[in-house]
């Protein structure tokens, strides 16, 4: 089939790395490069990517956790030619239309507790910048409180919740008021909200830097704290929610009620950026007070058509092909194999999990001549260890992962929720290949190890 954009993509086929040195973020390519990761995928279907030459790759980093039912689903695909073919009115504005009303009862049946009210936007960031608004706004108090090492995105708000030194640096001054404190510490978390001034507490059900849990008492807790000291309880479930830990919401683990619910990522099948507040009536009710504030706050593109039906039909795709019950089942199994590991490997040290959220960490081995390996890899750059786990899964075994934050030994799975068996069977030996490599020093991982100390000092002199 010839088209403008197929026909685009065969003419300029091979250019898109000098495209974007070019054009857009040099950076992103000679990281890319230095480490391998310079491939070209003509397509992609369920977890899979397939390189030109049609070798498969496993996805565990699904896009960020954007691609929760899999890469290219044909129900959602379905759906969007459906909205196209059907010339629908978009975007009128002076109206409502009928598929974000669709969305929005559909969404809101899947969620704990009184949530009656629903906000679109576009994207993770742009539903915490809601939650900060309509909170302020609601309680008539400024302040915020967040978790340490908590992400929440990187929009000048978001941002103002997030306490990492490496994306904050030069980008001030930002939003005053925004208090951090230790996740899982509820003491601190009292400490905070005990003057009464503090209009929201918004926090990652499970930290996705690092995968934190919480322990079982902290989010009952803490959104009982909140009802005492008359703070919103806000579940930043963008990349927890969705079906992701083995529940439709990550803070049904905790039979926890909040305040509002933020959604994104999963939510449209990664195909059309969406973002959603799920909120009390209330707090919908309170910004929206009044006829002259039916516009207070928005985002031109929310409620697209195309979003609206992507989601619909993604809602659709998780309920029939029963992916929350995969992500628990699946999640258990794979987290149950790679514990097993742990007593085999000395650098291996814990597993965390929740469904089809993974962390494994890495930490100091026991015996002496791996030990001098690590200290010295560790003393070049903190967490370098976890990309000798990363690097190899990718281009030995074709396992797509990530390493889970800055300056931390841990590497992250998000895989989509319809892995199976054999997906399973794939990570479990590759990884156990990967950390066999790592004991043998000197050996081809260590070789990596020092390009990766080489590359990590030079960035540091600058
Ligand atoms: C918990 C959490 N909140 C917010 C965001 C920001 O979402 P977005 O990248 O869509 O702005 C992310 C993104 O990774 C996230 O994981």
């Amino acid at each position: 089939m010839s088209s403008y954009i197929t026909d685009l993509l065969e003419e300029h086929h091979g250019e898109k790395f000098a495209l974007h040195e070019n054009y857009l973020n040099t950076q992103m390519v000679r990281v890319l490069k230095a480490i391998g990761y310079d491939r070209v995928y003509a397509r992609a279907r369920g977890p899979y990517l397939y390189d030109e030459k049609g070798n498969e790759y496993l996805d565990l980093l699904s896009g960020f956790g954007v691609f929760a039912i899999g890469r290219n689903h044909p129900t959602v695909v379905r759906a969007l030619m459906d909205v196209l073919q059907s010339e629908l009115p978009d975007l009128v504005q002076m109206d409502v239309s009928l598929l974000s009303g669709l969305l929005a009862e559909q969404i809101l049946k899947t969620t704990p507790g009184e949530l009656g009210k629903l906000f679109f936007c576009n994207s993770g960031a742009e539903a915490v910048e809601a939650a900060i608004k309509f909170s302020r706004y609601t309680t008539q108090r400024e302040k915020i409180v967040f978790c340490e090492h908590g992400f929440h995105g990187l929009t000048l708000g978001a941002l103002s919740l997030n306490g990492e030194k490496v994306f904050r640096d030069g980008f001030g001054p930002l939003l005053p008021q925004c208090l951090p404190v230790p996740f899982n510490d509820l003491r601190s978390l009292e400490n905070a909200l005990r003057n009464k001034d503090v209009a929201a507490f918004i926090v990652e059900p499970i930290q996705g830097k690092g995968v934190n849990l919480p322990t079982d008492e902290y989010l009952p807790q803490a959104a009982r704290l909140c009802r005492q000291y008359g703070t919103l309880f806000v579940a930043d479930e963008i990349q927890t929610g969705i079906g992701r830990t083995g529940k439709f919401w990550a803070i049904e683990h905790w039979g926890v009620e909040p305040d509002m619910i933020l959604m994104a990522k999963a939510l449209s099948g990664g195909f059309i950026p969406l973002g959603a507040v799920a909120m009390k009536k209330f707090i919908m009710n309170a910004v929206f007070n009044r006829m002259d504030r039916a516009v207070v706050h928005g985002s031109t593109f929310s409620k697209n058509n195309m979003a609206m039906a992507a989601g619909l039909a993604t809602l659709k795709v998780i309920e029939e092909e029963r992916l929350v019950e995969n992500a628990a089942r699946m999640g258990d199994a794979i987290t149950g194999d790679l514990r097993a590991l742990i007593d085999r490997f000395e650098f291996f040290q814990e597993v965390r999990s929740k469904g089809l959220m993974i962390a494994l960490e890495f930490g100091a081995p026991r015996s002496f001549s791996l030990k001098a390996a690590w200290n010295l890899l560790e003393t070049a750059n903190k967490g370098l260890f976890s990309q000798m786990i990363t690097i190899p899964l990718f281009k030995n075994h074709r396992i797509l992962s990530q390493v889970a934050g800055h300056g931390m030994n841990v590497v992250k799975f998000l895989p989509p929720l319809v892995v199976s068996e054999k997906d399973r069977t794939w990570i479990v030996s590759a990884l156990a290949g990967v950390i066999a490599d790592c004991h043998k020093v000197p050996g081809a991982v260590w070789e990596l190890g020092k390009t990766l100390t080489g590359h990590a000092l030079k960035t540091k002199a600058g």
